[in-house]
């Protein structure tokens, strides 16, 4: 198995990517910690891997408290006794431009994908050296290395965590951590009927008229499935990918070779 002994925290695992990410890693071996801010969900995801014969632990946090990250990251080792795997999946959208942009979506934005990741780090990094090393992870997006139509601040927020990506990446070397972050393209997720409704009611057309086109956009001819992005994950945690560090892999299907 993959993920033997190894303790996981995976912020954003109570649906879409983090949820199918948890239960893959979890069926590779690894203690699992799912986080969220809603309960119901995040219980039901730790039910189901315990149901499966894994270990897993639900601990409710929002990303927009920094006392919640902090205790996130006690919780697991309390739970499990070690930290080795930290990911950092939580993240929201929604359309804004420089024209509509408040800076209260713009503070937002920045703190659940950003702060949330520098601090996660943070406090998971003691914890990480204590375990003679580890993996860290990011989800950034396609929008984080070419410029989304559809929100400014997202973009912004997703370009700076594959630089924190970099910038961990060679400072925490010396500490036998990997610092890599994903960039999936569209996948079929809680998100994205949010997503084709905004993008189509630009256009005066229905968000299934949109999706036929977008997918036209996407060499692959489809949307990526949250357990085609959970198996890239599981892939840059794990010893299989010990020599890569420090990179943005787009899950995208071909969208950003066009
Ligand atoms: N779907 C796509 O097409 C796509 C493409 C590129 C990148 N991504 C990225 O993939 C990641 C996962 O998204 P998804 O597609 O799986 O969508 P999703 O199903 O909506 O999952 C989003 C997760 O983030 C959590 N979250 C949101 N705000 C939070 C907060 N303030 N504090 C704690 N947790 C919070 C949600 O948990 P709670 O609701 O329980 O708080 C949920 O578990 C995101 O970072 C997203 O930007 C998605």
């Amino acid at each position: 198995m993959l993920l033997q002994g190894k303790v996981a925290v995976i912020t954003g695992s109570t649906s879409g990517i983090g949820r199918a990410g948890a239960i893959a890693f979890s069926k590779e071996g690894a203690s699992v910690v799912i986080s969220g801010r809603n309960k119901e969900r995040g219980q039901k995801v730790a039910s189901l891997i315990k149901e499966q014969g894994g270990q897993a632990h639900f601990v409710p946090a929002d990303m927009l408290a920094m006392a919640d990250i902090e205790q996130l990251v006690k919780a697991a080792v309390d739970t499990f006794g070690r930290l080795d795997i930290f990911w950092h999946n939580a993240g929201i959208v929604g359309p804004d431009d420089i024209e509509n942009i408040s800076q209260e979506t713009y503070d937002k934005m920045m703190a659940v994908h950003l702060k949330a990741g520098v601090f996660g780090v943070k406090f998971a990094l003691p914890q990480m050296r204590k375990a003679g090393g580890g993996a860290i992870l990011f989800t950034s997006s396609v929008a984080g290395l070419k410029q989304s139509g559809y929100s400014l601040t997202y973009s912004l927020a997703k370009s700076g965590l594959v630089m924190l990506t970099r910038k961990l990446a060679v400072d925490l070397a010396k500490d036998n951590i990997r610092v890599n972050c994903l960039c999936p393209g569209r996948v079929q997720t809680g998100m994205r009927p949010d997503i084709s409704q905004e993008k189509a009611r630009a256009l005066g057309i229905t968000a299934e008229e949109w999706e036929k086109r977008d997918k036209k956009r996407i060499p692959l001819g489809r949307f990526v499935t949250e357990e085609e992005v959970a198996d890239a994950a599981l892939f840059l945690v794990s010893d299989r990918a010990s020599a890569i560090t420090g990179v943005a892999l787009p899950v995208d299907g071909g969208f950003l070779a066009v």
